[in-house]
C-alpha cells in the first residue's frame, strides 16, 4: 500500500503514512495564475494498492479539483485500487433536493470520484451517513465524537455535561457521555430552507455550575455554536467548551464563538484549523487496517 498525502491533508496523510509504516508519495501541487490547479507524483503507481488522504474543506472546489486530478493520475499510472480518504466531504449538506430544481450536491460529487477511479471513500462523521450509503460508491463513516470527548477528559474535566445539537445529536451526545461519564442531553436546531437563518429550541438543562461541553459535527459559520453558546450561559452553566469534528470556522466565526461566551473550541484534523488540536490517524489507520487486511 502506498499513500499520498494530498496538498489539502498533507500532515494528516503524513501521520496515516507513518502509522500504516506506508509509503508517502511526494506530490507536486501548484495553482496557475489563473487559479488551475496542477498536480504530478513523484512515484511508480503501477499496481499498487493506493490511498489518497485529501480534504475538502474550503477552498472545496479547489480541494476537489486536486482529489480528481490525484485519484485519475494515479489510475491512469497504473494503480491497482484507489482508496479515498476524505475526512470532510464537501457539499455533504446539499444531500437532497429541499427544494425542487435544486442539485443533489454530493451524490454528483460522489459520482465524479467514481469516475476517477476511486474504489472506496472512508470519511469521518460525514453529515448524512444513511444517505452516503445510498450513493455508487462504498463509503466508510467513522465516529470521532469520542475521541474529541477523550481529550476533555485528559484535560481533567470530571463530571462534565455533554450537550449535542441537531438531527444526529441523541447518538453524538451518548457517545460522548460514556467517555466523559457525567449527564447527556441534545437541542434541537432548525434552519430555514430560503435565509439560512438557525433558530435552537430553548430547552430547559440541569447544568447550573456544571462544566458543559457542546458538541457538534460541523462548525461552519458558527451562527448555530453562538446560539447554543449564548443559551447554556443563560442557564448558569460554570463553563462551556465547544467541540466539532469539522471546525471549517468561516471568516471570524471562532472569535465570534469566543467572544460570546465560549471558554474554548477543540476540532479535529479532518480539517486544518487553529483548533485542530485531536488527531483522527488513528481511527482512520484503524480502518484502513480493517478493511484492507491483504494489501501489500
Ligand atoms: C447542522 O446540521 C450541523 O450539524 C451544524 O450545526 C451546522 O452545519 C453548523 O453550521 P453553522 O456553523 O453555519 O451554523
Amino acid at each position: 500500500m502506498i499513500v499520498i498525502p494530498g496538498p489539502a491533508s498533507v500532515e494528516l496523510g503524513k501521520e496515516i503514512a507513518e502509522q500504516l509504516k506506508a509509503e508517502a508519495v511526494s506530490v507536486e501541487s501548484k495553482r496557475f495564475p489563473d487559479g488551475e490547479s496542477y498536480i504530478r507524483f513523484d512515484d511508480n503507481m503501477e499496481n499498487e494498492s493506493v490511498v489518497i488522504v485529501q480534504t475538502t474543506s474550503p477552498p472545496q472546489n479547489e480541494n476537489l479539483i486536486q482529489l480528481l486530478l490525484m485519484a485519475d493520475t494515479a489510475k491512469e499510472l497504473g494503480a491497482k485500487t484507489i482508496t479515498a480518504v476524505v475526512p470532510y466531504i464537501a457539499y455533504a449538506r446539499q444531500d437532497k433536493r429541499f427544494r425542487s430544481g435544486e442539485s443533489f450536491s454530493v451524490k454528483t460529487i460522489v459520482k465524479l470520484l467514481q469516475s476517477c477511479g476511486v474504489n472506496k471513500i472512508f470519511t469521518v462523521n460525514s453529515h448524512s451517513p444513511n444517505v452516503l450509503k445510498t450513493l455508487s460508491l462504498p463509503i466508510v463513516d467513522l465516529p470521532a465524537i469520542s475521541l474529541l470527548a477523550q481529550h476533555f477528559k485528559r484535560q481533567g474535566l470530571k463530571d462534565v455535561f455533554s450537550l449535542s445539537l441537531g438531527k444526529k445529536g441523541l447518538d453524538t451526545a451518548i457517545e460522548a457521555s460514556r467517555v466523559l461519564e457525567g449527564e447527556y442531553n441534545v437541542i434541537s436546531t432548525q434552519r430555514d430552507t430560503v435565509t439560512g437563518i438557525v433558530t435552537i429550541e430553548k430547552k430547559l438543562l440541569p447544568i447550573r455550575n456544571k462544566d458543559v461541553v457542546i458538541f457538534d459535527d460541523i462548525i461552519s459559520s458558527g451562527g448555530t455554536m453562538i446560539k447554543a453558546v449564548a443559551w447554556v450561559k443563560e442557564q448558569a452553566a460554570k463553563s462551556v467548551y465547544v467541540a466539532c469534528v469539522h471546525p471549517l470556522l468561516i471568516d471570524d466565526a471562532k472569535e465570534k464563538i469566543l467572544k460570546n461566551g465560549a471558554d474554548g473550541i477543540v476540532g479535529t484534523n479532518t480539517v486544518p484549523s487553529p483548533v485542530s488540536v485531536v488527531s483522527v490517524a488513528p481511527l482512520i489507520v484503524e480502518a484502513l487496517k480493517n478493511e484492507m487486511p491483504t494489501s501489500g
